[in-house]
């Protein structure tokens, strides 16, 4: 499943992992993969009662240490209780899977929401890739993942905050990927199209176009290979459509015309702005 054998993962990312934003949908998938692998899993997320339930659900089926922490992400101080709350063990792994996705026009939304989207997003994610960073470097071995996404390749209309977190998010894990890879740890970015999980089919219930996730792949799935490509490269793009989709856009198409390509794809899924044509 892994580049490695469950020993080999372990010894190099574990004993304890850091799954930020568990509950459910991907989150849920990674701390289930990563404790079939044997390690450890600290479980972040609102919903106390969803944690306490996976933490019963892993520690039952694999034999694994699992600590909840019921925590707002958009809390300043979240990265310190985290941080608090696991100082007496070793996080080899840290996974930052929680997001705020806001849809809809940019200026009908209070400010305070968009601060809120870049506090969970990537406020959150970097305090803790630098906390835990911190720690692993001088083991000289770890690892970090960042949940970006396909749609961070260019600007969209409709959710165009959650793109640029998202952009922030790939080029981060880029950037430190190449920085801290001759110490041993191991940074990647995960730029997932569209994957079935409870939040993504929401959103599409809440659409007028009432989409269907047609084509989504699998939380599984996405963790399967966003592991196995952990310590390969800096970013990556999960399952044959989003990499399709991703040399389109980035090879093949003007990036103006990228741009304007999403745009209209959101406005069928989501509506359009009073603003947009
Ligand atoms: N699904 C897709 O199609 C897709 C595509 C590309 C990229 N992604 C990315 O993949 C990641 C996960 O997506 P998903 O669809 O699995 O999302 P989701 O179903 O909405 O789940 C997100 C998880 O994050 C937690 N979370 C959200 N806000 C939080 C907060 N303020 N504090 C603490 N925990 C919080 C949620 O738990 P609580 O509600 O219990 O707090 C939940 O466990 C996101 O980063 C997203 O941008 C998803």
């Amino acid at each position: 499943m892994t580049r490695l054998s469950p020993t080999e993962f372990k010894a190099r990312y574990g004993p304890w992992a850091l799954v930020a934003g568990a509950s459910e949908g991907l989150g849920e998938a990674f701390a289930e993969q990563i404790a079939q692998l044997g390690l450890n899993v600290a479980l972040v997320a609102r919903r106390e009662a969803l944690l306490d339930s996976l933490r019963d659900r892993l520690t039952g089926a694999y034999g694994v240490e699992v600590r909840t922490i019921p925590l707002d992400l958009a809390r300043e101080d979240a990265p310190a209780v985290i941080a608090g709350a696991l100082a007496d063990v070793e996080v080899g792994l840290m996974v930052y899977n929680a997001a705020l996705s806001i849809i809809g026009p940019f200026l009908e939304r209070p400010l305070a929401d968009h601060h809120a989207e870049i506090a969970i997003n990537c406020q959150a994610p970097m305090s803790l890739a630098y906390s835990f960073g911190q720690q692993m470097r001088p083991r000289g071995r770890g690892g970090i993942i960042l949940m970006s996404s396909l749609s961070a390749l260019q600007g969209s209309a409709n959710i165009a905050n959650y793109t640029a977190t998202k952009a922030y998010n790939m080029i981060l894990a880029e950037g430190l990927w190449e920085e801290l890879r001759f110490s041993g740890v191991d940074v990647l970015a995960c730029c997932a199209g569209a994957v079935s999980t409870p939040g993504y089919l929401s959103s599409l219930s809440d659409s007028p176009s009432k989409g269907s996730p047609a084509g989504a792949m699998m939380p599984k799935a996405v963790v399967v290979q966003t592991l196995a490509a952990l310590g390969k490269q800096g970013s990556f793009f999960p399952g044959f459509n989003s990499k399709a989709a991703a040399f389109f856009m980035r090879r093949l198409m003007p990036h103006r015309l990228a741009v304007q390509v999403m745009g209209r794809v959101m406005r069928q899924m989501y509506g359009s702005s009073s603003t947009q044509p």
